[in-house]
């Protein structure tokens, strides 16, 4: 997501910033931006685009030393010059870059307004710029204090003042950030590679924490004031793995991020146990759509199956998954009031965007599900929610696809409440699970050594099954699409109780059957299903839920998932064949990130 760079001490802060900036290029942006302090005063110079374009904007800067700088990954507003960071106060006194989301940002925003503050851009954060002004009078530190005990939601930020140019100050909360000290020399950044190479010494910062950093000094508090004794960390990674936060492949890095960009895409989305959509203004939509679409290609689609099984379910609306590329030339039966949901990470996919455009041309409102802001379908849909997984790197999906699921969910029950077809209290009991499901994601990732191990064990097989029925085969199809991707292991997705249709015909001898078990009432349905692949010599490997162990006892391996409810199940049984896959993907010494012939985004029919 964004990167944050600051420096201060006795070197010149420019040329540090836009190196620190270009080492957190793979973090993914769309604009960036410096505040330098330049004779007395703080210059900020942004742009949209490369940083190539910020560093032709800035021209020849005179000698500083002290910068903040950041990329951009777009959340609140397009990306643009005006939104793009450092944001300043109405008197350009202080300068602000932030990474995270300010959730209460729009009552903020509005009551700033009536006091009297001009806001320039459409950015959450520039709310951070306007608060520490209104509680600045002569300390810094103080003010930023102030404002953020104003805010709720997740920041990593840092700020500086033309009137105190010897201090940074800077705070986390949900989102990273570290210290580099250096000699007469100190550095604020998003993460390692920032400053790899002109220190090794760093602080790792945790939540809550609170910084002042001058030329020689980080003093660390907590966001009372009380001082906090911290650990210098040794780094002694190389600069590639350090991209990549010491994980090996972006892929599980990002597999590993899951439950931070679930956190991100729930923040201020539940309030008061109900999902809160009003502001969309599309209301009448969701009450009145007499039947819903879903359209998405590949990952998205998996994504657009279990939210079809949601919506059904919650909002008693008739839901129907397509893909993309057959949908755009189907004949449709359209009806005034359907509604399209179209689900990309991108937002560029060729296919999607065209469905889009096809429900467009019949006059149907269209809702974009992206990850991307002002991505082609983010601009096109009538209306866009985002999920804010941050930019995904590796080829195949994984935080994204849990995003799409986080969002459809939410969707459900929005749509629920709005058409009053679920009991209240059974949709705030699951709106406050939803706000549990990251710490379950947690859970389940502490289950890699046993997935490791299975790979292992099957690393060299030829074919895969991977079972389910309801919402299991839809996260099923997830799983067996992961494997190939990455492992080029063939892998086929089947609804369990249609494997005796046929393709129980090639169940053999030694043929691992991953079986997902997480829906209570269809567990003794699918475990009739996983005796007939095991009486045809199948291992059968159950991902089931922990109160259903006993029933999948007959099973040759487990993998455990929480107890969570069997509508939420797809947030957690998904993690396991994510990691499967990946793990199949390096013991067969596969290019995990970059597997062959496919691409990240396909912008080609
Ligand atoms: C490509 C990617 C997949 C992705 C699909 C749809 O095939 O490799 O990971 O699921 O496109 O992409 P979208 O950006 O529309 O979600």
């Amino acid at each position: 997501m964004c990167g944050i760079m600051g420096y201060i001490g006795r070197g010149d802060a420019v040329p540090v910033i836009i190196d620190g900036l270009s080492k957190l290029e793979y973090r993914g942006y769309d604009s960036a931006g410096i505040a330098m302090y330049q004779d007395g005063n703080l210059e900020i110079v942004k742009k949209k685009g490369r940083l190539a374009d910020l560093v032709t904007a800035l021209g020849l800067t005179d000698k500083t030393g002290l910068a903040i700088g950041h990329t951009r990954w777009a959340t609140h507003g397009v990306p643009s010059d005006n939104n793009a960071h450092p944001h300043a106060d109405c008197t350009g006194r202080i300068a602000v870059v932030h990474n995270g989301i300010i959730e209460n940002y729009a009552t903020l925003r509005k009551d700033l307004i009536l006091e009297g503050h001009d806001f320039l851009s459409e950015t959450d954060t520039e709310v951070l710029a306007h608060l520490i002004e209104k509680y600045y009078t002569d300390s810094l530190e103080e003010a930023v204090r102030r404002a953020l005990s104003c805010v709720h939601g997740s920041f990593a930020m840092a700020v500086i003042s033309k009137d105190e140019p010897e201090r940074i100050i800077a705070a986390k909360k949900d989102s990273p950030l570290i210290i580099g000290l250096g000699q007469g020399e100190n550095y604020v950044a998003s993460d390692i590679p920032a400053i790899l190479g002109r220190t090794s010494r760093v602080y790792i910062m945790e939540d809550n924490e609170f910084v002042v950093l001058t030329s020689d000094s980080a003093e660390i508090t907590d966001i009372n004031g009380q001082p906090i004794e911290k650990e210098v960390f040794e780094v002694t990674w190389d600069p590639v793995s350090a991209e990549k936060g010491g994980f090996d492949h972006f892929m599980l890095k990002e597999i590993y991020e899951q439950p931070e960009a679930i956190r991100k895409t729930l923040a201020g989305r539940i309030q008061g146990g109900r999902v809160d959509f009003s502001a969309l203004e599309f209301d009448e939509v969701f009450e009145k759509a007499e039947k819903i679409f879903i359209v998405a290609c590949g990952t998205a689609y998996h994504a657009g199956l279990v939210g079809r099984l949601a919506l059904e379910k919650l909002a008693r609306v008739p839901v129907e998954t397509d893909i993309a590329s057959e949908f755009r030339y189907r004949d449709v039966l359209w009806k005034p009031r359907d509604l399209v949901i179209v689900i990309s990470q991108s937002g560029e996919t060729a296919d999607t965007l065209a469905a889009l455009r096809e429900a467009k041309r019949h006059g149907i409102k269209v809702l974009a599900i992206t990850n991307v802001v002002g991505s082609a379908v983010a601009r096109e849909a009538d209306r866009v929610i985002y999920t804010h997984a941050g930019p995904e790197i590796a080829v195949a999906s994984t935080k994204a696809y849990i995003t799409q699921l986080v969002v459809m969910y939410l969707l459900a029950l929005y749509v629920a409440d709005l058409r009053h077809t679920y009991e209240d209290k059974k949709l705030t009991g699951l709106a406050s699970e939803l706000l549990y499901m990251d710490t379950m994601v947690e859970q389940v990732l502490k289950e890699h050594n046993k997935v490791k191990k299975l790979a292992e064990k099957y690393k060299g097989v030829q074919s895969t099954f991977f079972l389910g029925r309801g919402l299991d085969y839809a996260v099923a199809m997830e799983g067996a699409l992961k494997l190939k991707e990455i492992s080029y292991v063939h892998a086929e997705a089947y609804a369990a109780g249609e494997l005796k249709h046929g393709p129980l015909a090639l169940i053999d001898k030694g043929v691992p059957v991953l079986t997902l078990i997480s829906q209570d009432k269809l567990v003794e349905k699918s475990m009739s299903n996983i005796k007939e692949v095991k009486a045809r010599g199948a291992v059968v490997v159950a991902i089931c839920k922990e109160n259903l162990q006993e029933e999948c006892q007959e099973c040759d391996e487990q993998i455990l998932l929480p107890r969570v409810n069997p509508i939420l199940a797809p947030l957690v049984s998904v993690v396991p064949l994510q990691l499967f896959a990946y793990y199949m993907a390096v013991l067969r010494g596969a290019d995990v990130d970059k597997p062959r012939n496919l691409a990240k985004s396909v912008t080609v029919e």
